[in-house]
């Protein structure tokens, strides 16, 4: 762990930050996956933060990544508060549950806490995150659209109390809604790879399908 280096991203890691994120979620939210051509679509967005860009590498190869985009919070008197989002985040498989992913995480919260960010909002398997310090988006009465606490959507306080307990609505970034016959179609540029049912796909559902009541 003392050897990996934390670094900014830069134009000559795309390929292989593109293939280490194909090789992380291959099958394992569904049949293949498109996270890698989302970071393709997301690096080029304006609501990328290049400082939280960051790619971990063990001896000159890049073994771990993630990047985060601007989101917002608004109240329902409309006020608005800018927050970040993360994702895709990947560890090369052989090299997960090592504490990259957590190094990444925890070197780009210093960076986000240095530059005046207070909340990150995400969406992903709790399990992952509930040790960085993220809870239920209930606890802090955040919610998409509508009235309903997704599972998968997990907050993180940058700055202790910077959220209030007012009924907020989150809204990611318009850079996470891509084209699936253009994922595809970036994904064609790979090497072929066979796409498969896995019980993770299951997870992936429930969680994806659940709300905190
Ligand atoms: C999820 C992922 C990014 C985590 O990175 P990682 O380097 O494997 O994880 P780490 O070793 O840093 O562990 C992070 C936390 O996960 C949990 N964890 C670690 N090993 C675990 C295990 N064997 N089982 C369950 N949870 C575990 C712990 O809470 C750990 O934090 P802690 O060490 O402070 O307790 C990585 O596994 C990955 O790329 N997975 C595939 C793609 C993916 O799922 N991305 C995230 C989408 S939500």
């Amino acid at each position: 762990m003392d050897r990996i280096i934390i670094r900014n991203e830069t134009e000559s890691d795309h390929r292989e930050v593109e293939t280490l994120i194909r090789e992380a979620f291959w099958n394992l939210n569904v049949p293949g996956c498109d996270e890698h051509y989302l970071a393709h679509m997301i690096r080029s967005h304006y609501d990328l933060i290049p400082e939280l860009d960051l790619v971990a590498e063990l001896d000159g190869r890049i073994i771990g990544s993630v990047m985060y985009t601007r989101s917002h919070l608004t109240d329902e008197s409309g006020n608005e508060m800018e927050t970040l989002t993360f994702g895709p985040l990947a560890v090369l498989p052989g090299y997960q549950r090592m504490g990259v992913g957590k190094a990444l995480l925890e070197r780009s919260f210093e960076i986000a806490r240095n530059m005046g960010y207070e909340v990150i909002v995400i969406f992903g398997s709790p399990a992952n995150y509930i040790a960085r310090g993220f809870k239920s988006c209930k606890k802090f009465n955040i919610c998409p659209e509508g009235n309903i606490f997704p599972t998968a959507m997990l907050v993180k306080e940058l700055k202790e109390g910077a959220l209030d307990g007012r009924k907020m609505t989150f809204h990611e970034s318009i850079a996470f809604n891509y084209d699936c016959a253009e994922a595809e179609k970036f994904d064609s540029l790979f090497p072929p790879k066979q796409k498969e049912y896995r019980a993770s796909q299951e997870e992936f559902y429930i969680y994806s399908h659940s709300s905190v009541n």
